[in-house]
C-alpha cells in the first residue's frame, strides 16, 4: 500500500490545478482496502478517486485520497455469444476497452479513449456516441466504507440514469467500487447512429469492424476534445439539461435548430454545449480559463489557474445560460 502525507494532486487531476492533500493512501488489494479502513485515525473526508478526470478541486484537500490501484481482467463466465468479465477498479478504462476490442468482444468500442479508471465509470455511468455503461455493468463489487464489508450490487441496485447512480445519490460516501463486471458480446452489435459516426466511416473507406470503430471514434474525440495532457480541463464540465416537452416547444419557436432528444415522457434533453454556443461562449478566455474553441461544454485551463477561476467561469456560463433559454445547466464535474 502506497501511504503519503501532503502529497501535490497535479499529476491526479486532469484539470491540471495544483493542489495537495493531507494525505494519499493507493490499495492495491480489496484486503489492503479494508485494512486501512478499519484502521481508522486518517485526516477526513475520504474521497476515492480515479484519474481524477471529472474532479475540480477548489484549495488543498484536507482529508484522505483513496486511489485504487486494484488491476486484472478475469473471465467469469463464457460461451459462444456472451462473455462476462471482471475488472479490477484500478483498470484504465481505455485499456479495458483496447482489451475488449483485441479480443473480438463488442459493446464498449464506442466508449473508446474516456480518460478516466474503471471504478469510476461504474459511478459516474460514462457514456458516449449512443452507448452508456450501464448497458454493460451486470454488477459492482465494493466495501462499505463504515464496516469494511464487501457488498456486491446488481445493475438494479445501481439505480442508473443519465450520468447517475445510487453511488453519486443516495450512497453517496458510503460505498468504495472494488471491481465492475461487464457483459460483452461476440457477437456483432453495433451503435453508428450517433452524430457523425458513420459519415467518419465512410470518409476512412474502411471495412465496419471493433478496430476501425473505435479508431474512429478515438479520431472524433480528438478532433473536439482538448487533450487533458496539454490543456488541463475534464470533459464535459455540465449535463445536457432534460426539459419539459412544452418548455421545449416555446422555445423552438425563436430557436428552430435548436438539437433534441427524446427523454422521457414529456421531456427533453437539449446539449448544453449547443446553448453555451449560442450564448457566444465558444473559445472565449477570461483569465486563465476558458471555453474551448472546438466543443463549448469544455472548459479548459489555460495555464495556472485556480479552481476558483474555473467555477467563476462555470457561473457566468451558467447565468447566462440562464437568462437566454430560461434553462439551469448543472456541472457534471464535482467540486472537491
Ligand atoms: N454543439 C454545438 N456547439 C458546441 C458543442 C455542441 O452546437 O460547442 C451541438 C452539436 O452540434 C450537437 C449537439 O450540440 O448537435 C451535441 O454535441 P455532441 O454530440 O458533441 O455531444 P455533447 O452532448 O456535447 C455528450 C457527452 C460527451 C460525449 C458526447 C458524445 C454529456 C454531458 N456529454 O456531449 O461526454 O462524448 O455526448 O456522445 O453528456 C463527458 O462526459 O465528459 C463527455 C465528453
Amino acid at each position: 500500500m502506497k501511504d503519503l502525507r501532503d502529497y501535490s494532486l497535479l499529476p491526479h487531476n486532469t484539470f491540471g490545478m495544483d493542489v495537495r492533500a493531507a494525505r494519499w493512501v493507493e490499495y492495491a488489494s480489496e484486503e489492503e482496502l479494508r485494512a486501512f479502513l478499519m484502521q481508522g485515525d486518517t485526516p477526513l473526508p475520504l474521497l476515492p478517486v480515479g484519474s481524477g478526470s471529472n474532479l475540480l478541486f477548489l484549495g488543498n484537500f484536507s482529508g484522505t485520497v483513496l486511489h485504487s490501484a486494484i488491476q486484472g481482467i478475469r473471465v467469469v463466465y463464457e460461451n459462444e455469444d456472451e462473455v462476462e468479465v471482471c475488472v479490477g477498479s484500478g483498470v484504465v478504462w481505455d485499456e479495458f476497452v483496447a482489451y475488449a476490442v483485441s479480443r473480438g468482444w463488442y459493446g464498449a468500442e464506442n466508449l473508446s479513449l474516456i480518460p478516466g479508471e474503471v471504478g469510476a465509470s461504474a459511478v459516474q455511468n460514462i457514456g458516449a456516441y449512443g452507448v452508456e455503461v450501464k448497458d454493460l455493468i451486470t454488477k459492482v463489487d465494493t466495501l462499505c466504507i463504515a464496516t469494511g464489508e464487501h457488498r456486491r450490487f446488481s445493475n438494479a441496485e445501481c439505480r442508473y440514469t443519465y450520468r447517475q447512480s445510487v453511488f453519486k445519490r443516495e450512497m453517496k460516501g458510503c460505498y468504495i467500487v472494488t471491481k465492475v463486471f461487464f457483459r460483452l458480446s461476440k457477437k456483432p452489435v453495433w451503435h453508428l447512429d450517433y452524430g457523425n459516426i458513420r459519415a467518419e466511416l465512410e470518409k476512412a473507406h474502411a471495412e465496419l469492424t471493433l478496430e476501425t470503430l473505435r479508431a474512429v471514434i478515438i479520431r472524433i474525440r480528438k478532433a473536439k476534445l482538448p487533450d487533458p495532457v496539454e490543456v488541463g480541463n475534464a470533459g464535459s464540465f455540465f449535463m445536457n439539461p432534460v426539459i419539459p416537452l412544452a418548455q421545449y416547444e416555446a422555445l423552438r419557436v425563436s430557436y428552430p435548430d435548436m438539437p433534441h432528444y427524446p427523454a422521457g415522457e414529456g421531456k427533453v434533453k437539449v446539449p448544453a454545449g449547443w446553448l453555451i454556443d449560442r450564448c457566444g461562449w465558444k473559445g472565449k478566455k477570461q483569465g486563465k480559463v476558458g471555453v474551448h474553441d472546438k466543443q463549448a461544454l469544455v472548459l479548459v485551463n489555460l495555464g495556472g489557474a485556480t479552481g476558483e477561476e474555473v467555477r467563476r467561469l462555470a457561473e457566468d456560463v451558467a447565468d447566462s445560460v440562464k437568462e437566454k433559454f430560461g434553462i439551469v445547466i448543472v456541472p457534471e464535474v464535482n467540486y472537491i
